[in-house]
């Protein structure tokens, strides 16, 4: 098509036809993000295509959800055919596929057993469910006392009660009265969750990596140290996984970087292979048996659609090849970013094919790098102020990844 430039306020021109889309969302569906102006229409591996035929490098993948690409064959493949058969039983009645990933997803964790949500902020709520009954039940904390540590600068996700232990003002303001019961502390700060911890902490919720606050890692040594001391104070260690695992950090989970296994693993994201809403959390039958008939549930949780996809993402991920690719990419941009500290950017955090940098904040904002990206083929995202997060598919090839890192480093030079 002719594009024609139609700019509005706060935009980079786009064409009419990208217009009338973003017009009529922005008139039907609530503001509750702020997208670049793109309007995306196809998928493949690393790329996608626009309403105007322009191809981008997906350097988000659905938040990690897409590490596996888009319509990946092996996924859709399965997809299509469990479509064709059976979508939906409830849990009233068995399925034929829930089986299959529920062990197969036992295997992947080293766990006993799963329960099987749909979003992220479902799994987390599982977990922050199964903590406190099994602290009253099992560690014997005194009824309606118990008490979960949090991470400062964590996301979790966004129910009422997951946004009442995160310290973001505007993912929380406006939405009290919030659910008590949260101690939150410095993110990797063992001395400050030893001191939190008392006879009614249950558990410990914490991202092994913090996606959403910019890619930040936890001092070396933490997740160890936070395992001996979950261990000795009767704690369950609960990770957050949903968007650092199932090979986004180079191994199936960040907590393997340390060889720590939590009590609890929460996952969602790339469990679904960004094709339909699939997440569980899995641990030990001494800590899930706390689960009984009508005490948690949800109608589409652990349906056969879901359950044959999760099954294949399992299946991928037992074979390592996406693990050690990501941990190539990591290798690539950890080299390409690393060049430009001091050089436009302050600081850069690679661990896998995930990166997360700080741009000098005179240069530009994050939002602004973000839309530099968008012009040259390549979208992103920003996150707190100046800091942009990269993710690509881990399908990427080595080219896409030299593209991303030429087209920042030309951004930053270009200031
Ligand atoms: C670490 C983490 N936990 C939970 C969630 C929430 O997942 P969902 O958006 O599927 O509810 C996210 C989403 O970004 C996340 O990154």
């Amino acid at each position: 098509m002719t594009a024609t430039d139609v700019s509005t306020s706060s935009t980079p021109a786009v064409s009419e036809r990208t217009a009338a889309h973003i017009e009529a969302t922005e008139r039907y569906a609530a503001h509750n993000y702020h997208p670049l102006p793109v309007v995306l229409a196809e998928g493949d591996g690393a790329w996608v295509v626009d309403v105007d035929g322009k191809r981008y490098l997906d350097c988000l993948a659905g938040y990690s959800a897409l590490n596996f690409g888009h319509s990946n064959e092996r996924l859709v493949a399965v997809a299509r055919e469990q479509l064709g058969r059976l979508t939906l039983t409830s849990r009233a009645f068995f399925n034929d596929k829930l089986s299959g990933f529920a062990e197969a997803l036992c295997r992947l964790t080293g766990k006993d057993m799963i329960l099987p949500m749909n979003s992220g902020a479902e799994a987390v709520e599982t977990a922050i469910k199964v903590s406190r009954k099994w602290g009253y039940e099992v560690k014997g904390v005194p009824a309606g006392q118990a008490t979960i540590i949090t991470m400062e600068g964590n996301f979790h996700g966004r129910t009422t009660t997951i946004v009442s232990f995160s310290d973001d003002e505007v993912a929380t303001s406006g939405y009290a009265p919030f659910t008590t019961g949260f101690r939150g502390v410095k993110y990797g700060d063992i001395e400050a969750v030893a001191s939190a911890i008392d006879e009614t902490t249950v558990a410990v919720l914490f991202e092994p990596i913090q996606g959403e606050g910019g890619v930040v890692m936890p001092p070396e040594g933490f997740l160890r140290d936070l395992r001996a001391l979950c261990t000795e104070r009767n704690v369950l260690m609960v990770a957050d996984e949903i968007q650092s695992g199932l090979a986004r950090s180079g191994r199936t989970f960040a907590c393997d970087h340390e060889d720590v296994v939590p009590d609890i693993y929460i996952m969602g994201k790339a469990l679904g292979g960004g094709i339909y809403p699939v997440s569980a959390i899995a641990a030990d039958r001494e800590v899930m048996d706390v689960i009984t008939p009508g005490s948690h549930g949800s109608t589409f949780g652990g349906n056969p659609l879901a359950a044959a996809i999760g099954t294949e993402v399992v299946a991928m991920l037992e074979e390592g090849t996406f693990q050690a690719r990501s941990a190539e990419i990591g290798a690539q941009l950890e080299a390409g970013f690393g060049r430009l500290v001091g050089k436009g950017l302050s600081d850069v955090r690679v661990r896998g094919a995930w990166a997360g940098i700080d741009i000098d904040p005179t240069l530009m904002s994050g939002r602004q790098m973000s839309e530099a990206l968008m012009a040259r083929g390549i979208l992103a995202k920003d996150t707190h102020g100046s800091t942009v997060r990269f993710a690509p598919p881990l399908v990427a090839s080595d080219e896409d990844v030299a593209g991303l890192v030429a087209a920042v480093t030309e951004i930053v030079a270009a200031g």
